[in-house]
């Protein structure tokens, strides 16, 4: 049931205040004798143990679920100490890369029956790794094959393109790392900042649906374009592969997400002063970093449109150059799941506008269940 919305992609974009909120329920623990904060994940409470001693986590997922643990990964290695690696299902299978037996190999799929996943999980429960699974299907292969896991509780994602899924899977990696990472002294402050940031998550994810008709806006500028680049960092190198992601699946628009820190290393030949390039450059550790990438785009010619942090827009261009987009600020490892909206709903508008089937895409399947 859409509801009044006109597309079930379009839908459940804007119920992400609500799913991350179903995500979350009964999960954060505030207050109670100790005063302390911390994060309760019933489906993993006996493996925490085993999984602290690993030698190396490793996230292992297909397109959307990927880019989610890639998102979760900085605060993963952070909280934990622990090593993490990244794979796509199908390379790993590919290269029948090395999986241990002192690994946690940790599955995210939002269907939970992806054929390069679950190949992936049958190869890792051979190699003795122990199995987490994260899915948005209770009964799914993925779910029920693996040793533990936490169920993202999204609810139902109908739209081909991954949009609500995206988000509650950073979500529980978050908490995944929290409940991981222990309580020790040295990262009480850290892991209190987080949990009070996830708490206040809908609230500003439901701020940041308000810029819903500037990126239609955007998307009508854009319409006709052949390519648009979006590059990335840090906490939004995923940010910038999902957003590049959503606009190619659905708008059928050419679209790469690019590590700012490899501009030099090739696709700044690309850059003049007709292709289109969103630099996402919201505050954070890297902040200054991309302010150094805008400068060089910028003496390129570049067309910038900068998605900035809410007070940034006047600073964040070099003689009001470009577009911004201002989105609020967040804890900086929670921040993807905030600069992720406004290219959902740039890769909604703009498939409207070119007339593409939104929640159908063509070539494409929700659940892809063969290789
Ligand atoms: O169900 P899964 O999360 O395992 O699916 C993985 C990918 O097929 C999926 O995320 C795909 O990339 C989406 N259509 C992207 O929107």
């Amino acid at each position: 049931n859409k509801g009044h919305y006109e597309h079930y992609m379009q839908k459940e974009i804007h119920e992400q205040p609500e799913s991350l909120t179903t995500t979350m329920r009964g999960r954060l623990i505030r207050g109670g004798s100790s005063k302390s904060k911390s994060v309760l994940l019933g489906g993993l409470k006996d493996h925490l143990k085993t999984i602290r001693r690993s030698r190396r986590i490793v996230f292992i997922g297909c397109g959307t679920s990927y880019n989610a643990a890639l998102a979760a990964r900085p605060i993963f290695e952070e909280l934990s100490g622990i090593p993490v690696t990244m794979e796509i299902a199908s390379d790993l299978l590919d290269r029948e890369g090395p999986i241990y037996r002192e690994d946690t190999a940790v599955f995210v799929s939002q269907s939970g029956e992806t054929a390069d996943t679950l190949l992936a999980l049958q190869y890792a429960l051979e190699n003795g790794a122990l199995c987490v699974g994260v899915t948005n299907t209770a009964s799914s292969a993925i779910a029920r094959n693996t040793h533990c896991g936490v169920h993202i509780n999204a609810g139902a994602e109908i739209g081909v393109a991954s949009t609500k899924a995206y988000t509650s899977q950073i979500v529980v990696m978050a908490m995944l790392s929290l409940a991981i990472g222990g309580d020790t002294i040295s990262t009480k402050a850290r892991r209190e900042a987080i949990i009070d940031g996830l708490y206040d998550l809908p609230n500003k994810v439901r701020e940041v649906l308000e810029l819903d008709q500037e990126m239609k806006d955007l998307a009508n500028l854009l319409i006709a374009e052949q390519s648009l680049l979006v590059f990335g960092r840090g906490y939004n190198y995923a940010t910038a592969l999902e957003g590049a992601l959503k606009v190619k699946e659905v708008a059928l628009m050419h679209s790469e997400g690019i590590l700012a820190g490899e501009m030099k290393h090739g696709p700044l030949a690309l850059v003049d002063e007709s292709l289109p390039i969103v630099v996402i450059a919201t505050r954070d550790a890297c902040f200054s970093k991309q302010q150094s990438v805008i400068q060089q785009l910028h003496a390129r010619r570049g067309r910038l449109i900068v998605l900035c942090s809410e007070g940034d827009a006047a600073s964040v261009c070099p003689g009001k150059s470009c577009r911004t987009i201002e989105v609020p600020q967040v804890e900086d490892c929670l921040q993807p799941v905030i600069n992720v909206v406004p290219l959902q709903l740039l890769a909604y508008h703009l498939t409207v506008l070119r007339g593409f089937n939104v929640d159908q895409p063509r070539n494409l399947a929700k659940s892809v269940t063969t290789q």
